[in-house]
This record gives structure tokens, C-alpha cells and sequence, in this order.
């Protein structure tokens, strides 16, 4: 076997600090720095450095001892942490002068046939998934939540608004049926974006390939992606899965920020009363007793939707392949994901823990005469034209509070025949009651308790088939995970 680091020429003392001092001085230090920002994907970076070593010694390209040395290095700089780093323009840098400082020139090898445009591509692919799957791992738990909440209140009425304005009555358990039905397209469109987060560009080095032969299939399968990102120069470029994730978590926070505001108006109206660990007070105004976390998760919609906003303006027109622009994308979406999984938690916890005070609701689903539709259409089932029926009841309604009297006169101002002779008295007088007003409205997807009942039933088997899904995309990135660390300990 041939020596793969015979004749080689890049183990020159202290290159590495050469490069260091280069880069080291002027008043930009800082801006250029990315370093502290980095610590998101310190642990993304030993993974990369790790199977990216393994794969150049299986390929010959570095011997096993220097790989034995250089891994073993990389330990000792996982344990110190990324706040032991020597100084450095990012945690790249950092990390390869640290293992430098430790293992002597040889140390170097381990950036042969990469730059850190693949590297860092790579890193945060690395480290987004892993965000995504926590943050999906949240919306599945909340939507079981809702569910067990939908199922408990699927007989408590409370009215349903549209413009705002009473409509028809419906129940508390197919209110949160329909958030729920929006969270599940939420999971579906991250499980999406995690298709195109995970391939990895490592391998392409700057953009322009390497006479190396690296094994690229290699260090992706040894990371746990699931492709690569094929073309060299697009791997370096190509931050599209940041725009994806973060939409997908920006329609997240949007459909969060209807639910806190639908929360927010109706503890307004007494319709709900928010559990004191998810309420806040005033400081002069001792009876207050406000939803403030529910504005907040309102109110932070605003940062991610800016956040998305930021990252399209920043890509906007950008060349290819490599531009220092990119050190500022990836932390839209680190923060989009931070801040829409902990608002999935708040959010839903506090609807769960709110109190329904299912009278107040009941009384308050026939105000406003919000049952006038089910009365319409009972007339309509009886034969009337429906436009007719509406012109009815709409005559009923001008009075207060009209009930079947004022139903009675309206067919017979309308028609110039009785009620009886008409419809069936009996059915159109239920109709007026919210309870029934609700039953009746059996249709697929409607609010009646049958209704609800079977779309729970579907709603579950749907987020059983997401939570399985979640299940075996981390079982796979731990086996990955397992087989680095088998191939690392080979040379350590
Ligand atoms: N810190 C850089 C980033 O986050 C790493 C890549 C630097 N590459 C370069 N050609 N300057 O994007």
C-alpha cells in the first residue's frame, strides 16, 4: 500500500497560523466573525470534520495514523466546548486550528479536499434538521392535545363568528378540530421541507470539485442524509431549503397567531376562561387578569414572518457560487424554529388548561339570532325554495329575539299559508334551539357531535402516520449517528 500523505506539501509549520494572522487584525474582526453565532452548529461541525476524516482515510487520500490522531483530537475539542475554541473567523476555522494546535501540522490534513463552503453548507443542513424534527415532534404532541380536547368538548355549543359576528352555533370541540386540521398541513409542509434539508453538499469543496477522490455517497451516508446535492457549485449556494423551512415555519406561526387571537377575543367575551399560569396582570390595575401569552404568540408571528422577509432579501440576487452573505441566512431559520416551537408549546397550553364554561357557551350560540340558518334550511328541507326560506327568516329576524311565533307569521306574511301546512312545526321550533342547531349539521367535516366524531377518528390515524414518520427519519439519523461513531472509534 502507498503512502497516501507521502509527497504531500501541505503540512508546512504553522500554516494554519499564518492563515490565522492574515485574518486576524482590523476594525472588521468582529463584523467578519461569525464565531459566537456559530455554537448552533459546533456540534454539526465535529460531526461533518469527523466523517469527512473517515471517509479520506478509507479513500487513502489520509493514513490511519494521522486520522487516529486527528479524531482523537476532535474529542478533546468536543468536551472543552465550543467556549474553549481558540480564536477564530468561525467555528470552522476554530476547530481545524484547535486540532492543529493539538496533533502539530498533520493536523491540517484534515481539510484536505473540502473548503468551508461545502463544510458549512453541510453544518447547517446538519443542524436545521434536527430543529425541524424537534419543532415537528412539538406539532404532532400539541395536535394529539388538541384532539383529546376536541374530544371531550365535541357536545359543548358555543357560537361561531364569521366577520366576527355571530353566525351559526357550533361546538368547542370542532373549533379546535379546525386549528387542528391546519397543523396537520403545517407537519406535512416541514416533513417536506426536511426531504430537501437533507442532502448533503459536502464534498463539492469551494464549488468547483476536487482532483481527490472523495467518496461523497460516504460521508452522506455517514451523517445520515439521504442524497447529496449533486452539482458542486449548488451545494455551495444553494440556501433554498432555509427559504422552505423557514415558510413552512412561518405558516406555522400564522395559523398559531388565528388560534391566540380566536383565544384572545373570546376570553374577551367570557367565553373562555384562561388558566392563571397562562394569563398575566396589571401592575396598577389589580382585577386584571390579561391572555398575555396568547399576544405574545400573536406578537411573535411578526419576527418570524420578518424573519423569512430578512432571509428572501438576503438571498435575493445573489451570485453564484460562495458570497459571505450567506453567514447571515442561517440564523432566520434557526430563530424561526426556535421561537414557533416554543409558541406551538405556549399556545396550545394554554388552550388545553382553559376553562369552557359550557352554559355561558350554550346561552350565548343563540345569540344574535345565530340559529337562523338551521331554521332556514329546516324550511328548505320541507320543500320551500331555500332563497324563499331565507326571505322568511330574515323577516322573523327583524324582530327581537324572534321565536316560533314570529317564524309562524313571517311563512304566512310570506306565503299566505300556516306553518302546518307548510313544514313540520315541531322540527322548525327545535331548529331554534342551539343544541340541535348544531346535531343537525351532520355533514362531513360539520360540527355536529357524530360529524366531529368521525373526523377525530381520522385526525388521529393521520397524526399516528405523522409520529411514525417522525419516528423513523431520527431513528435513521441515529443510526447514522451509531455508525460514525463505530467508524471513529476504528481509528481512535
Ligand atoms: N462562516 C462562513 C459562513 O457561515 C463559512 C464559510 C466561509 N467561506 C468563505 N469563503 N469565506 O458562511
Amino acid at each position: 500500500m502507498t503512502d497516501p500523505e507521502a509527497n504531500s506539501e501541505d503540512s508546512a509549520d504553522g500554516e494554519s497560523v499564518v492563515r490565522r494572522e492574515r485574518f486576524s487584525g482590523g476594525p472588521a474582526r468582529a463584523f467578519l466573525s461569525s464565531l459566537s453565532a456559530d455554537e448552533r452548529i459546533f456540534a454539526a461541525d465535529l460531526a461533518v470534520d469527523r466523517a469527512h476524516v473517515v471517509m479520506l482515510t478509507e479513500q487513502e487520500i489520509i493514513g490511519e495514523d494521522t486520522a487516529g490522531e486527528i479524531l482523537a483530537a476532535l474529542d478533546d475539542v468536543e468536551t472543552d466546548g465550543h467556549d474553549a475554541l481558540p480564536d477564530g473567523e468561525d467555528v470552522h476555522e476554530a476547530i481545524e486550528t484547535a486540532v492543529i494546535n493539538r496533533v502539530g501540522p498533520d493536523g491540517g490534513r484534515m481539510h484536505t479536499a473540502r473548503s468551508r463552503n461545502d463544510e458549512v453548507a453541510t453544518c447547517i443542513r446538519y443542524r436545521l434538521r434536527g430543529g425541524v424534527l424537534d419543532l415537528l415532534e412539538t406539532v404532532v404532541g400539541a395536535r394529539k392535545q388538541l384532539l383529546d380536547v376536541a374530544a371531550e368538548h365535541a357536545e359543548t355549543v358555543m357560537p361561531g363568528y364569521t366577520h366576527l359576528q355571530p353566525a351559526q352555533p357550533t361546538t368547542v370541540g370542532h373549533w379546535l378540530c379546525s386549528y387542528e386540521s391546519a397543523l396537520a398541513r403545517d407537519t406535512a409542509r416541514l416533513f417536506d421541507a426536511y426531504e430537501r434539508i437533507n442532502q448533503s453538499p459536502l464534498g463539492g469543496a469551494a464549488f468547483a470539485g476536487t482532483p481527490f477522490d472523495v467518496d461523497r455517497e460516504r460521508t452522506a451516508e455517514l451523517l445520515g442524509f439521504d442524497g447529496l446535492v449533486e452539482n458542486a457549485m449548488d451545494g455551495a449556494s444553494a440556501r433554498d431549503f432555509l427559504v422552505e423551512t423557514t415558510a413552512a415555519t412561518t405558516a406555522l406561526a400564522t395559523t398559531l397567531s388565528g388560534l391566540a387571537e380566536d383565544m384572545v377575543t373570546f376570553a374577551n367575551r367570557g367565553h373562555v376562561k384562561v388558566a392563571d399560569e397562562y394569563s398575566s396582570t396589571s401592575s396598577i390595575m389589580p382585577q386584571k387578569k390579561n391572555p398575555d401569552t396568547l399576544e405574545l404568540v400573536r406578537g411573535r408571528t411578526g419576527d418570524t414572518t420578518a424573519g423569512l422577509n430578512g432571509l428572501l432579501t438576503t438571498l435575493k440576487g445573489l451570485p453564484r457560487a460562495y458570497n459571505r452573505d450567506l453567514q447571515r441566512a442561517g440564523s432566520h431559520a434557526y430563530e424561526a424554529i426556535d421561537s414557533v416551537t416554543a409558541s406551538t408549546e405556549v399556545a396550545v397550553g394554554a388552550v388545553v388548561t382553559a376553562d369552557w364554561p359550557a352554559e355561558k357557551l350554550e346561552a350565548a350560540a343563540s345569540e344574535g339570532f345565530a340559529t337562523a340558518t338551521g331554521v332556514a334550511d329546516r324550511l328548505a328541507q320541507s320543500g320551500i325554495p331555500f332563497r324563499t326560506a331565507h326571505e322568511i327568516v330574515a323577516r322573523a329576524g327583524e324582530h327581537e329575539d324572534p321565536g316560533i311565533d314570529e317564524i309562524a307569521a313571517a311563512v304566512e306574511a310570506e306565503l299566505g299559508e300556516p306553518l302546518d301546512a307548510v313544514a313540520d312545526r315541531a322540527a322548525i321550533e327545535a331548529a331554534l334551539d342551539p343544541v340541535e342547531s348544531v346535531r343537525m349539521r351532520d355533514s362531513r367535516g360539520g360540527p355536529a357531535p357524530s360529524a366531529v366524531g368521525e373526523h377525530l377518528d381520522r385526525a388521529r390515524d393521520s397524526v399516528s402516520e405523522d409520529q411514525t414518520t417522525l419516528d423513523e427519519r431520527r431513528a435513521s439519523l441515529a443510526a447514522a449517528a451509531t455508525r460514525l461513531d463505530s467508524e471513529v472509534s476504528q481509528y481512535v
